[in-house]
């Protein structure tokens, strides 16, 4: 009889492995309404798809019988050490996922001693989130028509201590995430079977929304017309605030404002990342942002070597999109990026179980990173090269 593999393990948190049961625990404590927000890609979803595809698309070539003892993680970024190449990305509403919310996602970034990124579409102050959780703390700004949203947040943003600006640049013309809006009889309003699955998870409608109250978009929330600032009314009114004039003659308002270090997120092509070298940015972030805006677009990781080599020793190269283990990551190294920032792993990982969920997220990616290394006959990420893939 054929020996029968059983994921019994992968709905119980003691017994996830990898992400995938992460996720599937996250899908099981959140509602539907809420799992679809953190999951679905823009219309077809084929840049969603062709995310993982890309990644799984690359083969690695080991070099064997090498030392490879006392191998490390440790990554230079913006000339301190971080404790593996690795970012988490800027997410909006991460207070519908769990109670925690961006606390969570920042003190488990800074306890494993990698940056975490704030979204401007955050739903804790940013203040809050540099006393409560510290650690190096990246905010991500989408800039609306209204440009004193911006300067607001640059200005509190370092006077918090933020050590670097993510401008996001693909998001200016909003993704249509259709599984999404199919939760709505109209922007803002739940069908009446989203809230019925709501009354069917009482431990996320008490923790997340009895306790904490709907969460709001708390950091440009003095900015916002009435019933924009509730997660959820305002998740469809915001979209519309954004400034689609920006260009790239806007970095040097931008450098007015903000002194730290500056990042474009939204580069897919080397033209453009040499724009971002002509505009004085200190990195780029290659992504198509999950999946959620541009449809049937190219993986970041399709573009990351032309990208490198055109302008990979002038500013720090940032990927995402798709990346769910630690190969994934070795995969992107060796093409040339200097670090990873990782989205929906992390999250799945807060919907879990919180802080907790988070770190074991990163422990996870962190554990199969160091293997792949090992397995490569790597000692350390600058060990990694193209010529390991083929
Ligand atoms: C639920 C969710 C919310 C997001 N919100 C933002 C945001 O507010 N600002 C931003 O720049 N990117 C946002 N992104 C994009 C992420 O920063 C990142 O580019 C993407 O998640 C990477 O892909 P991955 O989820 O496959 O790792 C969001 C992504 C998700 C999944």
């Amino acid at each position: 009889m054929p020996w029968k593999r059983r994921a019994s393990g992968a709905r119980d948190r003691a017994y996830a492995l990898n992400i995938a049961d992460l996720r599937e625990i996250a899908r099981r404590r959140v509602p539907g309404f809420v799992f679809e927000y953190l999951e679905g890609g823009a219309e077809d979803e084929a840049t969603l798809r062709h995310n993982r595809e890309a990644l799984a698309a690359l083969r690695f070539v080991p070099q064997t019988l090498v030392d490879t003892h006392g191998r490390s993680l440790e990554a230079p970024l913006f000339g301190r050490t971080a404790a593996a190449p690795l970012v988490i990305a800027p997410t909006g509403l991460n207070g519908m996922l769990h109670q925690e919310g961006d606390i969570g996602l920042a003190r488990a970034a800074a306890g494993f001693g990698i940056p975490y990124t704030l979204s401007t579409l955050s739903t804790t102050l940013l203040e809050d989130v540099a006393a409560q959780a510290g650690g190096r703390l990246w905010m991500q700004l989408y800039v609306m028509k209204n440009r004193a949203i911006a300067e607001d947040l640059m200005a509190r943003a370092a006077a918090a201590g933020y050590e670097a600006l993510v401008l996001t640049s693909d998001a200016n013309v909003f993704g249509s995430r259709e599984w999404d809006k199919r939760n709505y009889v109209r922007p803002g309003k739940p069908r009446a079977s989203a809230v019925l699955d709501t009354l069917r998870h009482p431990r996320w409608l008490t923790s997340v929304l009895v306790r904490k109250g709907v969460p709001r978009f708390r950091n440009i929330e003095a900015f916002l017309p009435p019933g924009a600032a509730s997660a959820v009314g305002g998740s469809t009114i915001i979209p519309q605030m954004f400034e689609p004039t920006i260009t790239w003659a806007d970095i040097a308002w931008i450098r007015r404002h903000w002194p730290g270090k500056l990042l474009v997120k939204g580069v897919l092509s080397a033209a453009d990342a040499r724009r971002a070298v002509d505009a004085g940015c200190d990195g780029i972030v290659l992504t198509n942002h999950g999946g959620r805006q541009l449809d049937y677009c190219v993986a970041p990781i399709e573009v990351l070597g032309e990208i490198a080599a055109a302008v990979g020793n002038r500013l720090t190269i940032v990927i995402d999109s798709g990346f769910r283990r630690g190969s994934d990551i070795a995969k992107a190294l060796a093409l040339g990026a200097h670090t990873v920032m990782i989205g929906r792993a992390t999250l799945y990982g807060l919907a879990a179980d919180g802080e907790r969920g988070v770190r074991r997220a990163l422990d996870m990616l962190a554990v199969e990173l160091d293997r792949v290394l090992g397995q490569l006959g790597c000692c350390s990420v600058a060990d990694l090269r193209a010529s390991f893939l083929r």
